[in-house]
């Protein structure tokens, strides 16, 4: 319903939408000649892509393998985005799903074909993620490894797949989820069952930094994690052990904010709460991620469309309005294939296509946002 045909979406798109920015890059885009005619040539549409190219930041997806085969997926992902991301084919339980003691322990397939995907289409690729408590393989599960035999399996695992893309992945969420919502550290397998290190608090997220490092000195190294947008527990002691990293030397580059929300987020002091929040980050020297944008949905109706797409336009004007923030990415692109409906019942029609690859109303307001 909101898809258009090319020619009046380029007009649409850049006589409704177009400011002077994105204009100077449509015009860039033409060929120079002057025309003979007398009316304007019409310029290309302006895709997410472009849009961000003139803001300097990149507009991402989160992407499966098994759906590049779909034309549809395909061309929107390169045309649209110019990062990728993973959604789960680079965490531990899939790329390294046998034991070391295995010939072949590691499974690169899925993740090999989106970075030579992301290649191909002059994409960037964003890792996600080394040090999770999901997602783990049941052999380390199930292992009782001692704690030094995991700091062993983790430090091996972090070298093997951090070198395998080392110039290709220029990001990675090296650690994610580690704190609970009141700010205390979350009890996993990495930190305390058994974990990896002897000590309390944030010692083994700044371990894994430091063999991240080692992995790939040119990998950009992020902590990444949900319900952290606001100035809240969680942020607060994200924002405390970042303040100790910088002051010491320790490796981290960045913070991603993951802002999988629902329209209970559009609310001006949760918005201004996450402005502050960035703010007090990217005042650290860090930088600035927006990894996992999804706005989830009760219904689809036009109105909950119309309100979708104001607070996606919203977030997005946030990240632009910082400058330590790089990045705007969506998990996923395509309501056909995204992880709300499966975990949020009766809940979805959380990104900026439909289930058809029709745009949605979000899409444009995102487009805005880039482009105003
Ligand atoms: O691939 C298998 C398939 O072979 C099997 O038949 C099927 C049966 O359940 O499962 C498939 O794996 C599923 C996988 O997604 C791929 O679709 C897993 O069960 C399922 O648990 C997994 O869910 C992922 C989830 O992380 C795991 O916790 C979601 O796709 C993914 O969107 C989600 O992503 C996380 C981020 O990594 C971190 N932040 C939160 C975000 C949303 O939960």
């Amino acid at each position: 319903m909101f898809q258009h045909t090319p020619k009046v979406e380029f007009v649409r798109s850049v006589w409704r939408r177009a400011t002077v920015p994105v204009f100077l890059c449509v015009i860039a885009l033409q060929s120079g000649a002057a025309s003979p005619q007398s009316e304007p040539i019409p310029p290309a549409t302006v895709t997410l892509r472009q849009a961000a190219a003139v803001r300097k930041i990149n507009i991402g997806a989160a992407a499966a393998s098994p759906y590049l085969t779909d034309a549809d997926y395909a061309t929107i992902l390169r045309t649209e985005f110019s990062q990728l991301q993973a959604e789960n084919e680079m965490k531990f339980g899939v790329i390294h799903p046998r034991s070391d003691a295995d010939p072949n322990p590691y499974d690169f397939r899925g993740a090999d074909a989106l970075v030579s995907f992301a290649q191909s289409h002059n994409m960037v690729v964003r890792g996600h993620t080394l040090v999770w408590h999901n997602q783990v393989s049941s052999w380390v599960k199930e292992g009782k490894y001692s704690a030094p035999q995991l700091a062993k399996i983790l430090h091996d695992h972090i070298e093997t797949v951090m070198r395998r893309y080392a110039s290709k992945v220029y990001a990675w969420d090296v650690v994610n989820e580690a704190f609970n919502d009141d700010g205390t550290m979350r009890h996993t397998i990495w930190f305390d069952q058994p974990g990896i290190i002897a000590g309390a608090g944030t010692q083994y997220i700044e371990q894994v930094f430091r063999w991240a490092h080692e992995a790939d000195p040119s990998a950009k190294l992020f902590y990444n994690d949900y319900d952290a947008e606001e100035m809240n527990k969680k942020s607060d002691a994200i924002y405390a052990m970042a303040k100790d990293f910088k002051k010491r030397g320790v490796p981290l580059d960045g913070i991603g904010f993951q802002a999988h929300v629902s329209l209970k987020f559009d609310d001006p002091a949760k918005l201004a709460s996450f402005a502050a929040n960035l703010e007090r980050f990217a005042k650290l020297g860090l930088e600035l991620h927006i990894t996992e944008l999804d706005i989830r949905l009760i219904d689809s109706n036009p109105a909950s469309l119309t309100a979708q797409a104001k607070l996606y336009g919203e977030v997005t004007t946030l990240c632009v309005q910082q400058p330590a923030c790089k990045l705007v990415q969506t998990w996923g692109f395509t309501d056909k294939h995204s992880w709300i409906p499966g975990f949020y019942k009766g809940q979805g029609w959380a990104l900026l296509w439909d289930d058809k690859y029709q745009k949605k109303p979000a899409y444009e307001a995102v487009h805005d946002a880039l482009a105003k």
